[in-house]
């Protein structure tokens, strides 16, 4: 069967890639754009019309064009949040009938799995990940250990109360006697999630048998990853990860998608690292540079407003993202933060123990150990905002960008200079 262009569009670094500006400009040219993993800890960015929109759970695929928007099996779902983000949508005068479908196999984030999420965090110490606390880790737990309750046992309410209060009587066993918390009321848990059921439930349906139909309709389709690659649960820098696959193989458990349909693997990556939470970060910088590069690029979380860590951009780690994720097509986000910088350094390999690597370490202590070690490049001292070609980008960005490709051995298909959809060079 031949497949229309399906298109996984996957963080390279540790999120906050600008996926959701990329998925906004692309998604005029998609019939459907489907979220795979994670949950509200997503906060993907949208700028146009002077509007500044942040996505957490509603694909970024809502404004640009007519694309269906979908939430994939994959993705665990705060009912109330996502009532929160329809009702901001629909302020902004998008009917989501036609447009929103969510997978009956989505599992529900409930009040318990962000008070877990919280007390684990706080019982961890020095040792926390530096979650969002929205719930993520402890859902994906339900989830594994088949005690999950699903976007489709929402609509069963028998169901509903058994499986709520089952669930409840264990976790207030460990929130009373081992977290210290008070105890929480599962008949509270369900009276406050029937409003918020009868809002979603004209959205929840059997998602896999859409896209299904989609594919062999030749629709086109982008799967946008949340988080990115280095916070993947099996790639990323463990313990200090996500509890999902934002990665390629999650994009299609995440959606029931085959394999043999994904035509384009497309890696974000910013022209330097954040990462917010702990965790290793090798070429983190705790000096002027760092600080500019946050006040530059306005390196606030979009979920949680904590300021992000910065650092230069690392191509050991961004060629291990392009390798896990077969990317054969890469977007460069957030050039003109560089626009202002007299020198700007990339890191080409590492040292690891006095000895030099150019391999991504599994083992984050290892990471931990790292010593970047950096190709410096003149800046090139003017503005790249607005620029709409590649040819007009000043000859030393040009340049930078040639070293990386060089170097990564892909393409940028894609150079944003700007937060606004209008802000993006496509070759
Ligand atoms: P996401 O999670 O990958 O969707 O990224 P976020 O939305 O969390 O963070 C990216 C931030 O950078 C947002 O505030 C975007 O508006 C902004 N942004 C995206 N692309 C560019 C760019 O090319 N230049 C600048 N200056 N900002 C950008
Ligand atoms: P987007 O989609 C950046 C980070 C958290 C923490 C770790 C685990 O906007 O790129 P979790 O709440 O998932 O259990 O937290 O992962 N994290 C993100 N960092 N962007 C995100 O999403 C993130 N989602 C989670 O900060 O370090
Ligand atoms: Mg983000």
């Amino acid at each position: 069967m031949e497949y229309m262009p399906v298109r996984i569009i996957i963080g390279a670094q540790w999120g906050d890639e600008g996926k959701g500006k990329i998925v906004d400009r692309l998604s005029a040219e998609s019939s459907y754009v489907v979220r795979y993993q994670g949950g509200a800890n997503a906060g993907h960015t949208l700028k146009f019309d002077d509007k500044t929109i942040v996505l957490h759970l509603i694909p970024s695929g809502m404004f640009n064009g007519n694309a269906k928007c979908v939430i994939g099996n994959g993705v665990v779902i705060d009912p109330i949040a996502l009532v929160e983000e329809i009702e901001e949508v629909k302020t902004l005068d998008v009917d989501l009938k036609d447009r929103l479908y969510i997978s009956s196999s989505a599992h529900v984030i409930l009040p318990y799995h962000k008070v877990l999420d919280q007390v684990k965090e706080k019982s961890r110490g020095k040792d926390a990940i530096g979650t969002t606390g929205r719930g993520i880790g402890p859902a994906y737990v339900s989830k594994v250990s088949r005690v999950g309750i699903r976007m489709s046992d929402l609509l069963n309410e028998e169901l509903l109360e058994h499986k709520v209060q089952s669930n409840l009587s264990d976790i207030n066993n460990a929130l009373e006697h081992v977290y210290g918390h008070n105890h929480l009321d599962a008949k509270k848990m369900i009276a406050d999630l029937k409003p918020v059921i009868e809002a979603i439930k004209p959205f929840i349906c059997n998602t896999t048998e859409l896209l299904h139909d989609a594919l062999e309709n030749g629709e086109s389709v982008l799967l946008e990853g949340a988080q990115g690659s280095l916070l993947d649960v099996d790639h990323g820098t463990y313990p200090y990860v996500t509890s999902s696959s934002p990665t390629a193989g999650g994009a299609c458990t995440g959606s029931g998608i085959p394999p043999t349909a994904i035509t384009h693997s497309l890696g974000i990556t910013k022209a330097y690292c954040t990462r917010v939470g702990n965790g290793p970060f090798p070429t983190e910088l705790d000096d002027s540079a760092g600080e500019k590069l946050r006040k530059n690029g306005q390196e606030f979380g979009a979920t949680t407003g904590r300021p992000r860590r910065c650092g230069w951009l690392d191509l050991v780690a961004l060629k291990y993202a392009v390798r896990l994720n077969g990317m054969n097509e890469l977007a460069l986000t957030k050039l003109d933060v560089l626009d202002d910088f007299k020198e700007i350094s990339v890191c080409t390999h590492y040292e690891l123990d006095g000895k030099r690597t150019d391999i991504f370490p599994l083992d984050s202590h290892e990471v931990e150990k790292l010593k970047p070690v950096y190709k410096t490049f003149p800046g090139w001292l003017q503005s790249t905002r607005d620029i709409s070609d590649f040819n007009n980008l000043p000859e030393k960005a040009r340049e930078y960008i040639k070293f990386v490709e060089d170097f990564i051995g892909v393409s940028f298909t894609i150079v944003s200079t700007g937060p606004k959809r209008s802000e993006t060079i496509i070759r």
